[in-house]
């Protein structure tokens, strides 16, 4: 008489249907995981000195002769030495619909590609549609290095003096 395999349940078998299940679980965990690191990595707190959002050390007082502009392509700003030594760091925003101006030194001018908007050395309006002079940043001289603190832009009409800062 042959001898009838039975099928114990003490042994486990490995079904497409268990294989399936097992599979599917240990890729919704591996997908929280990854969720999760993704989020903490986002929520983390992470320093922007000197970067756009922080504070950017521009350079030592002396690098910037009087009256011209060097731009900060990373900070999103421009320096402007004046004549008499002051200084002012402008937004590289357009005030009218945010493009980024670009300096243009043969017109002695700041110049908006969007909608040709201008703006002096000061960052006055001189061609609208802008409506008011490009924003600054806060400058402040420390040990004879120029720090901007590009997370505080500020707006303004226009240019005055009491916006430069001396060394
Ligand atoms: S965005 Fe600069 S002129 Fe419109």
């Amino acid at each position: 008489m042959p001898e009838e395999k039975k099928q114990t349940d003490a042994t486990p078998q490995l079904t497409r249907r268990n294989f399936l299940a097992w599979g599917g679980g240990a890729l919704s965990i591996l997908a929280i995981v990854e969720i999760a690191g993704a989020s903490l990595l986002f929520l983390a707190p992470r320093s922007l000195e000197g970067e756009f959002g922080g504070v950017v050390t521009a350079g030592s007082v002396d690098n910037f002769p009087q009256g011209t502009v060097t731009e900060f392509p990373d900070g999103r700003f421009f320096l402007v030495r004046t004549e008499d030594g002051g200084f002012l760091a402008l937004y590289r925003r357009c005030t009218h619909l945010g493009c980024a101006v670009s300096w243009e030194p043969t017109r002695n001018r700041f110049f908006c590609p969007c909608h040709a908007s201008n703006f002096d050395f000061f960052g006055n309006v001189e061609n609208p549609p802008a409506p008011r002079a490009l924003d600054i940043f806060p400058v402040e001289i420390n040990d004879g290095q120029v720090l901007v603190d590009t997370s505080r832009p500020q707006t303004r009409d226009a240019f005055a003096p009491e916006q430069l800062v001396y060394g």
